[in-house]
């Protein structure tokens, strides 16, 4: 039924969330604990069943209690039912993954073209889809054009763009208490029901910023590329160090004083992962190129250059230390998630040092607190211990590849006891390098001169 009448704005909008992964299982669980009814949605049963029951199925501290809170209000039901979610929601958040396209740079927009259509297809009546995956610039326009078109309710169906910008491991503070919201609308309707929708938060007096659809898509890859230029830019400062003899850690704290630079992401080391930064920056490049304007952005490609040659740098590291060569020799890696407090190894750069390792020959015993499972999945020829005092137990070299808290406050002591060795390289600026020698160590770090180098 296609209406020329402007639909009116759901002032109490149901709310579906399509995508319960890292993001979409915070954002309906938010979502019900600012007092929205919710349905979550997902075609994995098995993860719709966990919810439902109140487990998580990835580790996000805080996320647990959260949804616990928000299954006993009653407000937060679960389904894998497209037909459900449309018949219930008012306003329905997209926040399938959108990753990187296999062999190439491109994001792989198939979940989220498959999630707008066959919600769009099943929605007979006023509602608003609401995308929050990272996609290219020009995305939304196109799928707000799908929507309207296969939908029943013509364009009384509406889209908007509302980018995310949780960090893993603070995503229910980040959700629930944003820096900013962002809206991307092509209608006063559309900014009136995402008013509606997040009137908690701007009550409370969380910055908007309304724009159009392809200015809100920018924002969320260009805070990423901002992000992770910052990142290369002291670790290429690391490359220059190492050549000089110089320390990037005093030289990332002396920049970091001044207020127009900042200290947050200059903190050197092995450098970004995880399922956000590298392939933003890739796709933002990729989709630049095609839009004829490659050659703004073209320094992200050096960006990623300069991330991942710190890995490799990394290796360098364990086999001077190891003598000159890996093979046979017995590494204990530490860390496999792509930061601490997360279980999340994709594009981890701990997990890439320790494939790398293995792959010259070493054998390498991984331990990560909470992503051992994951890890195992993804990369199953590598070992994989239960504990840090098993991992290091014999190691020849340690290299210290995530900073979880339990390996900042391993006793070096303690762990100089296990080891046949005590050689480690602290890939993350993680930990007291004097305490360290004190106790026999020989250590290295990324940006770092070691105590031979100093002294010539
Ligand atoms: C990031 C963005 O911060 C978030 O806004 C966006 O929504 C998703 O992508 P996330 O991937 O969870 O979030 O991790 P983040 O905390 O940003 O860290 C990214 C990577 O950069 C990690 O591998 C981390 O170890 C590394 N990092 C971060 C550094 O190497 N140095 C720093 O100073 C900061």
């Amino acid at each position: 039924m296609a209406s020329s009448l402007p639909a009116p704005v759901a002032e109490r909008p149901r709310v579906t969330v399509i995508g319960t992964g890292y993001l979409g299982a915070t954002h309906a669980v938010c979502m019900a604990v600012l007092g929205h009814d919710v349905l979550g949605v997902d075609l994995d049963e098995a993860k719709i069943a966990a919810l439902a029951d109140g487990r998580v199925p990835f580790f996000e501290p805080g996320l647990p209690e959260r949804l616990a809170e928000a299954l006993a209000s009653g407000r937060l039901r679960f389904t894998s039912s497209f037909d459900e979610a449309a018949a219930f929601g008012d306003v329905h958040f997209v926040c399938v993954g959108t990753p990187q396209a296999p062999g190439s740079h491109a994001a792989d927009l198939r979940y989220v073209e498959s999630a707008v259509e066959q919600l769009a297809r099943r929605i007979d009546r006023p509602a608003l889809i609401v995308g929050k995956s990272t996609v290219p610039v020009g995305t939304a326009a196109r799928l707000a054009e799908l929507a309207s078109s296969v939908s029943p309710a013509g364009s009384a169906l509406e889209l908007a763009w509302n980018p995310e910008f949780l960090r893993e491991g603070f995503a229910v503070q980040d959700t629930l208490h944003p820096d900013r919201l962002v809206f991307g609308v092509a209608s006063p309707r559309a900014e009136a029901q995402l008013r509606a929708t997040y009137r908690p938060m701007l009550a409370s007096g969380t910055p908007l910023v309304v724009a159009d659809l392809a200015t809100a898509e920018l924002v969320k890859v260009a805070a990423n590329s901002f992000l992770a230029t910052k990142i290369s830019y002291i670790n290429a400062m690391a490359e220059v160090c190492e050549a000089t003899g110089a320390d990037v850690t005093i030289l990332a704290r002396a920049l970091g004083y001044d207020s127009r630079i900042g200290s947050r992401f200059l903190k050197p080391g092995l450098g970004f992962g995880g399922g956000c930064l590298p392939k933003d920056i890739r796709a933002f490049a990729h989709r630049a190129g095609e839009l004829g304007v490659g050659h703004a952005v073209a320094f992200l490609a050096e960006v990623d250059a300069i991330n991942l040659r710190r890995r490799v740098r990394t290796v360098d590291l364990v086999r001077e230390l190891a003598g000159g060569a890996l093979a046979g020799v017995r590494v204990a890696a530490l860390g496999a998630a792509f930061k601490p407090n997360s279980d999340d190894v994709r594009d981890a750069p701990a997990l890439d040092v320790a494939r790398m390792l293995y792959l010259e020959g070493a054998s390498v015993v991984v331990f990560d607190p909470e992503a051992n499972a994951n890890a195992h999945r993804a990369y199953p020829d590598l070992d994989y211990a239960g504990s840090l005092a098993e991992a290091v137990d014999g190691a020849d070299v340690v290299a210290l590849l995530t900073e979880w808290d339990e390996f900042r406050e391993a006793n070096p002591a303690a762990l100089g006891a296990l080891v046949a060795h005590r050689r480690i390289v602290d890939g993350r600026h993680a930990l007291d390098s004097e305490r360290y020698r004190a106790a026999g160590w020989e250590l290295r770090a990324l940006g770092r001169p070691s105590p031979q180098r100093a002294a010539v």
